[in-house]
């Protein structure tokens, strides 16, 4: 943020704080990537609309108060909206949105709803056909995604009758959905809403077709008589009979029941299992709408209702490193402790050297912490600037090798793969409740282990007999809890490849890909080994949907990797399984030959894959992918692009009722 102008000297602060606002438009418009909270962004505004308020000799009508931010792109056609497309006035608390509300009229009906988190979007129909899909822009000018946008299976393309009319909505994306596509695309996507909104900007709609974008719409603009509909609710009534996706939740009420209401939206808020940055409050009657009108920026008659920013600020009290079990340097901010979004944060993220010189952070600096997807807190901006900028080390802090990039990441890593630090995140990883569940081996057992020597790699957890006695001896180690360590480490011999083969470690081989290689019938360690010796190795497994050219290029590495070809045998000998077990069978057989994929929510499969289980059982194989391969796309509420690519390729279409009618017939019962 520039530093404050004199008082004085209102004509700067006005010019500086138009640069500044426009700057940060276009870093959350244009880039997708915004540097300060909406909060912050709002205090700018309000002060330069108050600046111009008091000094309107300095009005001008480019002034970002009068304009709603652009996100137009160069390479899109560009569509004039028909009416201007507005944006919310925001409210922080109870006591503004009170207030507000006795302005607008607190006996009046008004309706609640989610603010969805993602990229504004209208729907243009005429006479009942789907033309143009626009984006907000300007406001007044938005950019022509049509093709992008039709690639969201769950949008009519025409409506029950000949209507000219704009249908506007957000396009967002599920958390996990982002977390699954992340994960494919290792990680480089910020938030769902980056990802949604960066989405419907790619040149390829095949690109965006492969990605699970969804839609709620929340409003009609008319542009022929908009006969018999009076109110909002009307509105959603029509949407509704039009088959248009609706957010859940939505109520309508009186206004002085709003504020007790609110309460209950925040209770559920963080359970929400797609991203909401708040609520819109918006009067019900179109008549009432229409006498309060509107400002250039906004509607008199909606407000936006935000939820405690997700952001706090703190002080880097150091700065130390993780070194996770494929040998990434990660380094994290120890900060002073703060209680964000219901956790103590005392260390958060700060990714890696690129980013840590973008934020210029370094110890002593005043930083805002945020929880990113919710999950891990990280540093998000400085707002008062260390003494230096911190730069990472040029060796390992546990063991001094050199530190690396490895091909074109912005990550370093330790090479030596008997580094100790990583060593024993291998070991943490490895015995961990998802991966080989042995329980009773924790972190803090774990490191006692290592630390006595005697379990130095993953084979020593096998051969810990040697050293019961030892254990016992040990404080804190009873003869219960140690048996129960044993008992475990015996158990983990009856886990599968799903388990061994992303528990060892191996970089971009994680359970995802292990369940994918599965699939496509490479369910076992020997069946790898021959792949890799084939001369078509990496088209065939570039063939394969979810498996990225990274991935193949690690995969392939590892099969041909000494030490991992010896760890692998080791094991083997020791009694752990290199292989997929057969899911378990059952007599009734009605899905064999077919091949299934899943897509969208169901009410009785939760999670989705409880069906998928039941085909797998009954001979069917599951797919993650939609390809000519498959035969039969089962389909629920929510059904992403998936849906689309099926239609395309003549998959059968099954839904939910038609599934257990399916079931019905063959006498298969659920559960
Ligand atoms: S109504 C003129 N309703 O929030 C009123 N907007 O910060 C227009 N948004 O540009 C908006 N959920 O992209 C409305 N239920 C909802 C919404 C919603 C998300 C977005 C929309 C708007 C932005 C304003």
């Amino acid at each position: 943020m520039p530093k404050k102008s004199k008082p004085e000297d209102p004509k700067n602060r006005i010019i500086e704080l138009r640069k500044e606002i426009n700057r940060h438009n276009d870093l959350y418009y244009k880039d997708n990537a915004p540097v300060i909270s909406d909060k912050e962004f709002d205090l700018l505004v309000k002060e330069l609309q108050k600046l111009e308020k008091e000094f309107p000799e300095f009005s001008d009508v480019s002034s970002p108060t009068a304009q709603v931010g652009s996100d137009l792109s160069p390479q899109f056609s560009k569509f004039k909206h028909k009416v201007p497309v507005l944006s919310l006035e925001n409210t922080y608390n109870e006591v503004e949105l009170s207030e507000w509300i006795e302005k607008t009229g607190s006996e009046e009906e008004y309706s609640l709803e989610w603010k969805i988190d993602g990229a504004s979007i209208l729907l243009y129909y005429e006479n009942g056909t789907l033309v143009n899909c626009v984006t907000r822009g300007t406001g007044g000018i938005g950019d022509i995604v049509t093709e992008n946008v039709k690639t969201i299976s769950t949008i009519p393309k025409t409506l029950s009758e000949p209507l000219n009319l704009s249908v506007r909505g957000e396009i967002f994306m599920t958390f996990s959905d982002f977390e699954e596509f992340n994960e494919e695309y290792g990680g480089k996507f910020a938030n769902p809403r980056n990802l949604a909104a960066g989405s419907i900007k790619q040149k390829d709609p095949l690109e965006v077709a492969k990605r699970p974008l969804r839609i709620f719409v929340y409003d009609v603009y008319f542009f022929s008589s908009r006969k018999g509909i009076n109110s909002h609710k009307d509105i959603l009534s029509l949407l509704k009979k039009e088959k248009f996706p609706l957010a859940p939740d939505t109520t309508i009420l009186v206004g002085n029941k709003l504020v007790k209401e609110i309460e209950s939206f925040r209770k559920k808020k963080d359970k929400m299992p797609f991203p909401v940055d708040g609520l819109v409050i918006k009067l019900n009657s179109l008549n009432l709408r229409e006498n309060l009108g509107e400002t250039s920026h906004s509607p008199r008659w909606a407000r936006a209702f935000k939820f405690d920013a997700l952001l706090k600020e703190t002080t880097i009290e150091e700065i130390d490193f993780a070194i996770g079990r494929t040998g990434k340097v990660t380094p994290r901010a120890k900060v002073t402790p703060i209680s964000l979004a219901g956790t103590t944060v005392t260390y958060a993220t700060l990714h890696n050297q690129d980013y840590i010189n973008q934020l210029g952070a370094g110890i002593g600096a005043k930083v805002l912490i945020s929880k990113r997807g919710e999950i891990i807190p990280a540093v998000e901006k400085v707002t008062f600037p260390p003494k230096t900028v911190f730069v990472l080390p040029k060796e390992c802090p546990s063991c001094n090798t050199k530190l690396a990039k490895v091909d074109d990441s912005v990550d370093f890593f330790c090479t030596n793969r008997h580094c100790p630090e990583r060593k024993l995140n291998q070991l943490i990883f490895f015995c961990s409740k998802k991966q080989m569940n042995i329980e009773g081996l924790g972190e803090r057992q774990i490191q006692i282990f290592f630390e006595k020597g005697w379990v130095k790699d993953i084979p020593d957890l096998y051969t810990l007999e040697k050293y019961r006695s030892d254990i016992l001896a040990l404080d804190g180690f009873g003869e219960k809890s140690v048996k129960i360590i044993f008992d475990a480490i015996q158990k983990s011999k009856e886990k599968d490849f799903r388990f061994t083969l992303p528990s060892i470690g191996l970089n971009e081989v994680g359970p995802k890909v292990t369940e994918i290689l599965i699939e496509n019938g490479y369910d076992s360690w020997d069946k790898l080994l021959t792949l890799s010796k084939s001369k078509t190795a990496s088209e065939d497994l570039s063939a394969i949907h979810g498996i990225g050219p990274r991935t193949v290029d690690a995969l392939l590495g590892h099969l041909k990797d000494k030490e991992t070809l010896k760890l692998v045998s080791t094991l083997v000998k020791l009694g752990l399984k290199f292989q997929a077990d057969e899911t378990e069978k059952s007599d009734i057989q009605p899905f064999v030959g077919q091949s299934w994929c899943v897509t969208g929510s169901f009410e009785n499969f939760q999670p989705r894959d409880l069906a998928m289980d039941l085909i797998t059982k009954h001979g069917g194989k599951k797919v993650t992918g939609v390809s000519s391969k498959t035969t039969h796309l089962l389909y629920g509420p929510g059904a992403g692009s998936k849906l689309e690519k099926a239609k395309e390729l003549g998959v059968t279409l099954v839904s939910e009722s038609e599934f257990l009618d399916l079931l019905q017939k063959e006498g298969i019962r659920i559960g």
